[in-house]
């Protein structure tokens, strides 16, 4: 496959020529794809995942908008998945980050390597992505697998993000400003934006195909974990029996997967972040609902809410 590959990537190196691009502030570039705002440090991941994915049936895809809450989504789905293979005790999430158990497509799998052997996975294979709907490979449209969204207040993912990639920016790039953030953010233009069309395109989806795509809200999973626990569980195709039930196992997934016990644990306080120089530590921060308010002024906190109720209208979603 190599002249293949080599073709490919000819191809990928013409293409981004031609693309619209702004600065990441973390030391690369976003480029306008097919409506969406991708991140050159996965853009070619994400062209190789569109191209040659080829889902089962039986596969769960996580997907999110970055700084939704998807390493804590990863290591639940995780923790139901294998709860047969391992118990809590001896779980791979006591060693591994999330990220690195249920990989992404575009940063992980895809990113170098077209053509991933991805065959010998135990099913269900759990796998993520911050792909829009629109964009997705039709296999995953066309197959029968799951897909689970999870999303956030507008708001507390744009503090979340800013803070991120504060951590991220490498010493020579400029820091971004929140002012300047927001500006962007209601351009679209942040990792897989525009985010309102990130949420519609899968509110939409769930509204037709509500056994394809589970829609999560961070804020309901803050408020009530143990039902969502169940819910995640029977939408993947493992759900709890009777038995689990009364032994508390549903319970225990949920507070072992809580911030507070993930955060602490060595591999996420000294580990290295899979796909760079930093530690782990920094995909855990606070994890509160409505930290934006200790940064956001109320005109910025205005024009994002007046842009958010523009784009959702008539689409009976809201945050
Ligand atoms: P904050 O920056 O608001 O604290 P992602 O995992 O998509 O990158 O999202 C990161 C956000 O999720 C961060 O939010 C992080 O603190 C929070 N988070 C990480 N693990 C969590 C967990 N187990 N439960 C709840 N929130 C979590």
């Amino acid at each position: 496959k190599t002249g293949e590959e080599e073709g490919m990537r000819d191809e990928y190196q013409e293409l981004i020529q031609t693309l619209p691009k702004e600065s990441d502030w973390v030391g690369g570039y976003l480029y306008l794809y097919q409506g969406c705002w991708c991140l050159s440090m996965s853009f070619q991941g994400l062209i190789f995942f569109q191209r040659h994915f080829q889902a089962h049936d039986t596969d769960v895809i996580i997907i999110t908008p970055p700084k939704s809450g998807t390493t804590w989504l990863k290591a639940l789905a995780f923790a139901i998945a294998n709860r047969m293979h391992h118990p809590l005790s001896q779980s791979l999430l006591l060693t591994s980050n999330p990220h690195d158990l249920v990989p992404c497509f575009e940063f992980d799998i895809y990113h170098e390597n077209p053509f991933p052997n991805l065959e010998n996975i135990h099913s269900p294979r759990i796998f993520s992505t911050h792909t829009p709907y629109a964009l997705l490979p039709s296999s995953i449209k066309d197959s029968k697998c799951k897909i689970v969204y999870l999303c956030r207040n507008p708001l507390d993912t744009l503090v979340s993000y800013w803070h991120f990639i504060g951590k991220l920016r490498p010493e020579t790039v400029e820091a971004i400003s929140l002012d300047q953030l927001v500006d962007m953010f209601c351009r679209g233009l942040t990792a897989y934006g525009p985010f309102w069309d990130h949420v519609l395109g899968y509110w939409k989806a769930t509204q037709e195909m509500p056994n394809k795509v589970l829609f999560l809200q961070y804020e309901d999973m803050k408020v009530e974990i143990v039902s969502h626990v169940k819910t995640l569980a029977d939408f993947m195709g493992c759900p709890f029996s009777l038995d689990e039930e009364k032994q508390g196992m549903v319970e225990e997934i949920a507070s072992f997967c809580s911030f507070d016990n993930l955060k602490d644990l060595e591999v996420n306080k000294t580990g290295k972040l899979h796909t760079g120089k930093q530690n782990n530590n920094i995909l855990f921060r606070k994890g509160e609902v409505g930290d934006w308010a200790n940064y956001l002024t109320p005109t910025m906190v205005e024009r994002m809410e007046k842009l958010m109720e523009e784009k959702l209208e008539g689409s009976g979603f809201t945050f």
